[in-house]
């Protein structure tokens, strides 16, 4: 926890997307339910809120990684895809509901990915990494199936979340200056 207030724009500069370098310790169920509950003040056309979560623990890992990940998996790959995520202390799968009107779909994908800014944001605040992670199997029948995702929703992440050692390095990412990216008209 920071011990100074920061301003918005320095929390926002500051935080870093955590890919590596998780430490073993545990991610509590209810600081995951307590961020998201601010996280979802996020603007929502229509107050729809179109978003759910499916939080996986520590202790529900292994399944989940067996169950739902693996499936995505041919044999052989199975021990290096367990190699990789077994690292990962805990995963927020996020679920947005889909609609058939354009409009409303990119309203709810927009609302749904402001929401998960937020949530970075406010754990980066309580020093706890998250990556929002696209991995190829989020798109899998196979693994909508296992997660028991309905017909009208979509999965936009997989986030990874965990504490981490703050010695490892995280590569700076900067930003272009946006002079570069603006016009006036
Ligand atoms: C929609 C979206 C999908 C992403 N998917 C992945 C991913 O699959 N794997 C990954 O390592 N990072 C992923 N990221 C994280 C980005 O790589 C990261 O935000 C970017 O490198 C900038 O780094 P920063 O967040 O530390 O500033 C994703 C981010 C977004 C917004």
């Amino acid at each position: 926890m920071k011990d100074t207030m920061q301003s918005i724009s320095e929390l926002i500069r500051e935080r870093r997307s955590v890919k590596r370098g998780y430490i073993q310790k545990e991610v509590k169920q209810d600081l995951i339910v307590s961020l998201l509950n601010d996280a979802v003040w996020a603007p929502n056309h229509g107050l729809r809120e179109p978003w759910r979560f499916i939080f996986i623990s520590n202790d529900r890992k292994e399944s989940f990684i067996e169950e739902a990940i693996l499936s995505c998996f041919p044999k052989g790959q199975h021990e290096q895809m367990w190699n990789k995520f077994n690292d990962v202390p805990a995963f927020l799968i996020v679920v947005m509901k889909t609609d058939p009107r354009q409009k409303q779909w990119d309203e709810n994908f927009a609302a749904t990915s402001s929401m998960l800014q937020n949530l970075q944001l406010l754990a980066w605040e309580k020093d706890l990494g998250m990556c929002w992670k696209t991995p190829n199997f989020i798109y899998d029948p196979r693994f909508y199936e296992a997660l028991e995702i309905e017909k009208d929703e979509k999965i936009i992440s997989m986030l990874q979340i965990g504490y981490f050692d703050k010695e490892t390095p995280i590569p700076n990412r900067t930003r272009t200056d946006v002079k570069e990216k603006l016009t006036y008209f």
